[in-house]
């Protein structure tokens, strides 16, 4: 989705933009502009379409000079992606110049008015709306800064939003604003660095201040920075300090941040175990359950909004908080949650499970189970976002940023996170013996050191990739547990290499997806010895009478798939709840594999963003 960045002190403030929206590439776009202000107030601006490099090869030889400036890269919401739509979008007078990450649903009554007053348009967008409104209040309302102004114009204005406004009057100060999309303003010494997020922040300075929603705020260099809300009250700024390292977002010699991320697993699901799971003393510690142990035993229901591959880690925690902690789950996408009269209220615990913490429809779906009663439970990676502050309590994942747009190391730090809740929960509510959690709590701690030792498999997986690249279709596998990880292989596959994938419920094959066998199918299927083992065995059996070409990933030691499947890969055997964990690892070594063979963008794949900030 689309990224800001913003610069406001001494230094040249091109390259630390440029800088900036290559940081920020990774959220997925289609266009790059920035707009420079030098010191006399010249706003020099350039937009392309394409990547951040078109932006720099078009500008070649045109560097601006200035201290001051903003940049952009647009996810195209409303217009195609061109050079006329992308940001940063003008007022008619040329005076100001806006970028905007997000919505603005009410942008064609607002247009309406302000043809009528005389306004013309150059772009398709609802940005270029925006900087007219503020633009037309500044003129009409004689006085009113580029400050108030922008506070007045969001009081009209209905959506989402994070926006940064330079005015060449004043060639020292920055107004920013934020609704729904995220907006980080970097306290430097004497200069000042917005982002959408802290990544492009955190080489220059640790100390941010997360914009809050409907906050409008002006950084100065005279004066500092200021925030009131849209209503005109005043906001005190919260500065906190990042917890981010620099390497965790460099690609630390791996060709890729999606492989990086995937070899990282080891340690970051030790370190979302870490403090946690307390061997020695037979308990899990987690400060979001721990405070609130009566709601939670109490709770008459869960139920778990989420979206894409978080989804599926919900659809795993289902599983094992029924199976752990015997209390009713629901499971939903946050999307169609969010737009149902669903019946949920006091009593009911609402699990929101976002990596970015700041995606549009999972953040609608807890302030929506907020307003009904609900508590809301936020299981997130990003420090800061969005929903782990909006949320009641909560989990980070510490899985640190994940930067490819392909989810992986979030993933199984979810169902790790997610493993100890159902765990800690079930002792609670009385569901777990003593001696089930104690070897469970052992099985868990093992996980990391299981994972590890699965990367060993990489160049057989790397081999399978090579004889299966060209097949134009794929079908993934699973029962119970393994269930959702045939799904999270699909979504994997389809996202990164652009084959049609489908993942189903092995014993729901015959319901319909059996008619795609052929000896051209490739057929994946999660095969490790747990209770529904023998029937997956079946549903091999079934594949393979079709003539369909089975790579199953099975237990260590199997020896009866062997014998029917093309390909196995081993996987240490766990508890049935954790091998997701482990079972999900060849499967993302695959699609990376397979995604590198047919020259695809892995990190930043078509048509995606990693954090999905619009409905
Ligand atoms: C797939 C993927 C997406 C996200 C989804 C939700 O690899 O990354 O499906 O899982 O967009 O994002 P978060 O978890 O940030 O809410």
């Amino acid at each position: 989705m689309c990224g800001i960045v913003g610069y406001l002190g001494n230094q040249d403030a091109f390259p630390i933009l440029i800088k900036g929206l290559k940081r920020l590439e990774y959220r997925g776009y289609d266009s790059a502009g920035v707009a420079v202000l030098s010191e006399n107030g010249q706003l020099e601006y350039h937009r392309r379409k394409g990547k951040v490099d078109d932006l720099l090869q078009h500008m070649e030889g045109k560097v601006p000079d200035g201290n001051m400036g903003i940049g952009h890269t647009r996810w195209a919401t409303h217009g195609p992606p061109n050079d006329v739509n992308a940001h940063p979008h003008l007022s008619g007078d040329g005076e100001l110049a806006l970028i905007h990450n997000g919505i603005i649903e009410n942008y064609h009554a607002l247009k309406e008015t302000l043809v009528a007053r005389g306004h013309t348009f150059y772009s398709d967008t609802d940005t270029e709306v925006l900087v007219h409104l503020i633009e037309e209040i500044m003129k009409s309302s004689e006085g009113l800064d580029l400050f108030e102004a922008t506070r007045v114009a969001l009081n009209e204005v209905v959506g989402a939003y994070a926006i940064a406004v330079v005015d060449t009057r004043r060639p020292h100060e920055l107004v920013l604003a934020r609704k729904s999309s995220p907006l980080v303003i970097g306290i430097g010494d004497g200069e000042f660095y917005i982002a959408s997020d802290a990544k492009p922040i955190i080489e220059y300075t640790k100390n941010v201040v997360y914009l809050d929603d409907e906050e409008v705020a002006r950084v100065s260099l005279s004066s500092g920075l200021k925030i009131r809300t849209i209503a005109n009250h005043k906001v005190t700024p919260v500065i906190t300090e990042l917890e981010m390292a620099m390497e965790s977002i460099e690609k630390g010699g791996y060709e890729h941040f999606m492989l990086k991320e995937i070899h990282e697993q080891p340690r970051s699901i030790a370190d979302c175990l870490r403090g946690r799971l307390r061997l020695g003393h037979e308990t899990i510690r987690m400060a979001g359950i721990d405070d609130h142990e009566e709601m939670w035993a109490e709770a008459k229901r869960l139920i778990i909004v989420a979206c894409g591959t978080s989804w599926h880690a919900g659809l795993i925690a289902e599983y094992m908080l029924e199976d752990f902690a015997r209390i009713p789950v629901e499971v939903e996408y946050a999307s169609e949650f969010r737009y149902r009269n669903p019946v949920i209220g006091k009593g009911d615990i609402l699990i929101a499970i976002s990596q970015s913490g700041e995606t549009a429809d999972t953040l609608a779906a807890i302030r929506m189970a907020k307003e009904k009663g609900a508590h809301v439970f936020g299981i997130c990676n990003v420090v800061g976002s969005s929903i782990s502050r909006e949320s009641h309590s909560g989990a980070y994942t510490h899985a640190g940023p994940e930067i490819g747009v392909a989810s992986t190391k979030a993933f199984t730090a979810q169902l790790a996170v997610l493993a100890l809740v159902a765990m800690r929960v079930g002792r609670l509510r009385g569901a777990l013996d003593q001696l089930r959690f104690n070897r469970l709590l052992v099985e868990l701690d093992a996980i990391p050191e299981k994972v590890e030792a699965l990367m060993k498999s990489e160049s057989k997986i790397e081999a399978l990739a090579e004889l299966y690249k060209d097949r134009p279709n794929a079908l993934f596998l699973g029962r119970g547990y393994n269930f959702p990880v045939a799904l999270e292989g699909a979504l994997k596959l389809k996202e990164i290499s652009y084959i049609h994938a489908e993942g189903y419920p092995a014993a729901e094959m015959k319901h319909g997806p059996i008619a795609l066998i052929d000896e051209n199918m490739p057929v994946f299927v999660v095969a490790t010895k747990d209770a529904h083992y023998d029937k997956v065995v079946s549903n091999i059996q079934e594949v393979k009478a079709r003539g369909g070409q089975v790579i199953a990933i099975v237990t260590r030691g199997d020896t009866e798939v062997a014998t029917m499947a093309e390909h196995v890969i081993e996987v240490h055997n766990s508890d049935d709840a954790f091998v997701p964990m482990l079972s999900t690892i060849p499967l993302q070594l695959l699609s990376y594999h397979i995604a590198v063979k047919l020259e695809r963008n892995v990190d930043q794949p078509r048509n995606l963003a990693k954090s999905v900030t619009v409905e």
